[in-house]
C-alpha cells in the first residue's frame, strides 16, 4: 500500500514535468503556412512581401529574400546584399563586408569605384587628381 502510494506520487511528478514540457515541445514544432506551403518556424522564415516566399534558416542566420515570387533568391547578408532583386557579393575589405557594386578595396581600404586610387589616406580619380608622395594634386598642378 505505501509502495503503491510512493509509486502514485512519482507518477505524479513525473506527469507533471511532462505537461509542463509539452506546451514548449508543440510550440518548437508548431506548422505554420506561408500561402500554401507548410514550414516550421525554427528552419525557415516566410516573407509575404516577396510573393510568399520561404528561405531557410542557416546556422542560426535568417536567410533574405532577394526578388519576388518564382524569381526570388535567398541569400546570406552575411556575405550578399540585394539591391533591385539583383544579388551583390559582399567582399570583406579590412574586416568590413562591403557592397562590390559601389566600392573597391585598395590595400586594405574602402574607395569608391569612382575614386579607385589610394594617395595617403584619401581616394581619388586619375582624371581629377594625381598622387605625390601621398599628398593630392589637382591634375595640371605641379
Ligand atoms: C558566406 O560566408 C561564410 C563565411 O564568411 C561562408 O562560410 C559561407 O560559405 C558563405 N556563403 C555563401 C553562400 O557564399
Ligand atoms: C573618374 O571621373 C570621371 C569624371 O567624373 C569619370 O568619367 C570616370 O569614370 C572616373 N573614373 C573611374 C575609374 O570611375
Amino acid at each position: 500500500m505505501q509502495f503503491s502510494t510512493t509509486l502514485a506520487a512519482l507518477f505524479a511528478v513525473v506527469s507533471a514535468t511532462l505537461s509542463a514540457a509539452t506546451p514548449a515541445v508543440e510550440a518548437r514544432q508548431q506548422i505554420y503556412m506561408c500561402g500554401k506551403q507548410p514550414y516550421k518556424k525554427t528552419d525557415y522564415t516566410c516573407y509575404p512581401n516577396n510573393g510568399n516566399v520561404l528561405c531557410p534558416i542557416i546556422g542560426g542566420v535568417a536567410y533574405l529574400p532577394c526578388g519576388y515570387g518564382s524569381n526570388v533568391a535567398c541569400y546570406d547578408p552575411g556575405n550578399y546584399s540585394c539591391s533591385n532583386s539583383k544579388l551583390y557579393l559582399l567582399k570583406v575589405c579590412g574586416g568590413i563586408p562591403f557592397d562590390t557594386n559601389s566600392y573597391v578595396c585598395v590595400q586594405g581600404h574602402l574607395c569608391p569605384k569612382t575614386h579607385p586610387l589610394r594617395c595617403g589616406e584619401a581616394c581619388y580619380n586619375i582624371s581629377q587628381y594625381w598622387c605625390d608622395k601621398g599628398i593630392l594634386k589637382q591634375q595640371g598642378q605641379k
